[in-house]
């Protein structure tokens, strides 16, 4: 099998990233991770990159031809599948109109619920029953495109922000993983 040459976004703590890296070196995973893109320099995942000497790169998203910067990166490392784990940056019409294969995204709700940030304060709010995480297909609404997977579990009374946030990241690291051998089972 010919593995997938796939970057990864991130601007934080990289959790999602460590999964996916873990898992990719699997023989049967359709992807290897061939490049590491972070838009923070201070983002801890970029350890989980250096540790398994995975290349990466510090963007600077304030200059105002950062995604053309990018898109030159993605062309030379050959990369044919973009994974957003906790990327903190809306990606542009114009971005995925160029780039033009897959972007993948996962998001800590059950889309169409709760787009956007601060999602556990607004969950619990709402006083939902259930929550969860979506993997799903970028396009150019905010956390819009097709759902690819989603996991869930129920929320109980004393849950609290910090263990939803907990309980809803440990679904999403094995989520990330179904989500990509999903969409590669076919080709
Ligand atoms: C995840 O909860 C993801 O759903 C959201 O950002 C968080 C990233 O976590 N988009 P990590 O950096 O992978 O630990």
């Amino acid at each position: 099998m010919v593995k997938k040459r796939t970057c990864i976004f991130i601007s934080g703590y990289g959790t999602n990233l460590k999964y996916l890296i873990n898992n990719s070196r699997n023989q049967n995973f359709p992807i290897r991770i061939s490049l590491v893109i972070s838009n923070n320099k201070r983002a801890k995942g970029i350890l989980y990159a250096k540790k398994n000497s995975i290349p990466y790169l510090v963007i600077n998203t304030n200059k105002r031809n950062f995604e053309n910067l990018i898109l030159k990166e993605l062309k030379k490392y050959k990369i044919s599948l973009i994974c957003l784990a906790g990327y903190m940056k809306i990606i542009s019409k114009k971005f995925l109109n160029a780039y033009g294969k897959k972007i993948i995204n996962i998001h800590p709700s059950l889309l169409p619920k709760f787009k956007g940030l601060n999602t556990f304060k607004r969950i619990l709010k709402n006083k939902e029953k259930k929550t969860g995480c979506t993997v799903h297909f970028v396009n150019e609404k905010l956390d819009g495109g097709a759902k690819i997977i989603q996991k869930s579990f129920f929320i109980n009374k004393n849950d609290n922000e910090e263990t939803l946030k907990n309980k809803t990241q440990k679904l999403e690291h094995r989520a990330f993983s179904e989500a990509i051998v999903k969409i590669f089972r076919y080709n």
